[in-house]
């Protein structure tokens, strides 16, 4: 069997459409494109009372389906792909142990997204697949691919189980409440898992550390867009300090994932009111009733 396998040569049926992140981050049915939340002041929260409430959680919780397939070919990769040892270019037995571990989980995730799915009235590849998770799961070194998958987007999975469970709550509907649940458990020790070799592995190599939290700054911030995750009542995906806590996040790695998040939000707030601006500016100038008086002298 081929290392390092590229994410063309994923294997999916006809039932997938693959997009790029861009083209995903587009699609108009997702939580944060909503119709009902254009002109807002950012992304809007998905609560039970909206009338879309319905169609971004099947959309939400469809990302997270093929995210889960992809933790689990990611893990599995990461196996396979590196010879067993503790030297830079090997992973160390007990991690590939880890990583073993994680299929498992992952593999049920699947199976129970699938039912969820089922649930909530999705059919597979009814929204796309974007393929980010796999591709931070192809970085050559070991450490980097438990920093971008495990710490970043896991601990992203983390926000969104917990969010998605008190939307279950709030929605009175056990099935989504229990399967958040049961999945966010599995998930803050797979981020911990992350956690935990990060700081084994990097132990005598402040280089490879700061490389590898690098990568997973980068991963974070990508995910942060216009305040999608954050800390006030209204961000769309709640931060989960205390699971983060659990899985291994120290207070100042939690402050600083918020601080992305809001830094993300007032530059998102920005651009919004730099557009808004710049069309009335050009209102202002378009030939019309007010735009044949500019100098206010009226005629
Ligand atoms: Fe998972
Ligand atoms: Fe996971």
């Amino acid at each position: 069997m081929k290392h390092q396998l590229r994410v063309e040569e994923l294997a999916r049926d006809e039932r997938f459409v693959r997009v790029d992140l861009f083209q995903q981050a587009m699609d108009p049915r997702t939580v944060r494109n909503r119709a009902e939340g254009k002109g807002s002041r950012r992304p809007p929260k998905l609560t039970p009372d909206r009338p879309d409430a319905s169609e971004g959680a099947r959309s939400l919780m469809h990302g997270i389906f093929m995210g889960e397939i992809q933790a689990l070919e990611g893990a599995g990769r990461t196996c396979w792909d590196f010879p067993t040892g503790t030297g830079r270019e090997e992973a160390p037995f007990e991690l590939k142990l880890d990583m073993a571990r994680q299929c498992w989980d992952e593999t049920r995730h699947v199976e129970i997204s699938v039912k969820l799915g089922d649930w909530m009235g999705t059919e597979i590849g009814e929204f796309s697949e974007a393929t980010f998770l796999y591709e931070a799961a192809c970085n050559p070194d070991p450490v980097l691919r438990l920093t971008g998958v495990n710490r970043a987007l896991e601990g992203l999975a983390i926000d969104i189980f917990n969010t998605m469970r008190d939307f279950g709550q709030a929605s009175g509907d056990p099935v989504l409440e229990f399967c958040e649940d049961w999945m966010l458990a599995d998930e803050v020790t797979h981020v911990k898992m992350g956690s935990d070799w990060l700081r084994r592995m990097t132990a005598t190599d402040p280089e490879r550390r700061a490389n590898a939290l690098e990568f997973q700054k980068v991963v974070d911030q990508l995910f942060s867009l216009g305040g999608f995750r954050g800390e006030e009542a209204d961000s769309p995906i709640k931060l989960a300090r205390r699971f983060r806590e659990l899985a291994g996040f120290d207070t100042a790695e939690i402050d600083e994932i918020a601080e992305l998040s809001i830094a993300s939000r007032q530059q998102a707030e920005a651009m919004q009111a730099a557009g808004a601006a710049q069309a009335q500016a050009t209102a202002d100038a378009a030939p019309g009733p007010r735009g044949v008086v500019p100098d206010g002298t009226g005629s």
